[in-house]
């Protein structure tokens, strides 16, 4: 049992009443003294923690930093993603450590996230730019019980929880760019990397990676990017809470891996078709040193992109870089 995890648990829980010591450490069955040191390390952190001699202890406020007990207090239960939450200030990319974690044997559902990452990776070899406490950028272990060739349903799954849990959130109604790209009135605000290590009839594990630009600064993205890219915080003009979201993320997706595990990932294809902008549209595709032109006519039921080429046939697409052309 982590002291901090149940303190933080009840104080959240208080929502604004005060939670006397008495009380804690009779829970907790430690001491009074106890439950007052780890207060003034929270407090080291940047929690500011009220405490009366009376009244015992109210949160007032929270630093802007993600913090594996606070994350799991706020969290609340889940069946299977965020049961284990780590944080790393610094990493090279949160996917290489779940990698690792994943070739240790440790259970799926395990999140890392990290305050900042410097070889952050996104689709196709590209870098993903993470500066440090302005995003959400973090890896989730999965061991689905599935087939290489199904693996698109996790980056399916991950794109229609990651645009509920953003819209419920801030209020904007952001669309899905096929397969894997979050954008808001075109520009891109969160993405996703989905590595998988296989045998040619399962996936051993597979590695979600999401990168949110929760309160990222035009600034502080590199300036090719300024014209495609944006940010929570410059589409709604309010710093957003990165604990509170990235729990909203972690319980949308926990439910919907659920929903995958019990068969139903068809209401996922129908949630994606709604919000996709990549749907109905002329696009070109490049896989690898071939493009594919052709209309974007729906999603398969293993997630792969049903494209009608220019020569009539139709194509299930199951990577590779897309763009929308002009109407024909
Ligand atoms: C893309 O849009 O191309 C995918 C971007 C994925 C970025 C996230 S940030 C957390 C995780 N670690 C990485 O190195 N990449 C993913």
């Amino acid at each position: 049992m982590s002291i901090d995890l149940e303190i933080l648990k009840a104080l959240h829980g208080a929502s604004g009443r005060s939670v006397s010591g008495a009380d804690l450490s009779q829970t907790l069955g430690v001491t009074r003294a106890a439950i007052w040191a780890r207060v003034q390390e929270l407090r080291s952190l940047g929690y500011d923690i009220d405490a009366s001699p009376h009244q015992g202890y109210k949160i007032i406020s929270c630093p802007d930093l993600l913090h594996a007990d606070d994350l799991l207090a706020r969290l609340g239960p889940v069946s299977v993603i965020g049961r284990d939450i780590r944080v790393f200030k610094e990493t090279t990319s949160t996917n290489d450590v779940v990698e690792k974690l994943a070739r240790d044997g440790v259970k799926e559902g395990v999140v890392v996230f990290a305050e900042s990452q410097t070889r952050g990776r996104g689709r196709l070899g590209r870098k993903w730019v993470s500066p440090s406490g302005k995003g959400l950028w973090f890896s989730i272990l999965l061991r689905p019980a599935l087939i290489p060739g199904e693996a698109t349903r996790l980056t399916i799954l991950a794109a229609v929880a990651l645009r509920r849990a953003i819209s419920g959130y801030t209020g904007i109604e952001p669309e899905i760019k096929w397969p894997n790209d979050i954008l808001i009135k075109g520009r891109k605000t969160a993405g996703i990397l989905t590595e998988m290590h296989a045998e040619p009839d399962r996936i051993k594990h597979l590695v979600l990676g999401i990168g949110v630009d929760v309160n990222v600064e035009p600034e502080q993205l590199p300036p090719e990017l300024g014209p495609i890219a944006t940010s929570l915080r410059a589409e709604t003009g309010r710093m957003i809470n990165r604990a509170e979201l990235a729990c909203r993320i972690l319980r949308e997706l926990d439910a919907d891996y659920e929903h995958l595990n019990s068969g139903q990932f068809a209401r996922m294809v129908d949630e994606w078709e709604e919000h996709c902008s990549t749907i109905g549209n002329n696009v070109s595709i490049r896989i690898g040193n071939r493009t594919l032109r052709g209309r974007a006519e729906a999603l398969s039921e293993d997630g792969a992109l049903l494209v009608r080429s220019e020569h009539g046939r139709l194509e299930a697409v199951i990577g590779g870089d897309v763009s929308l052309d002009k109407p024909t």
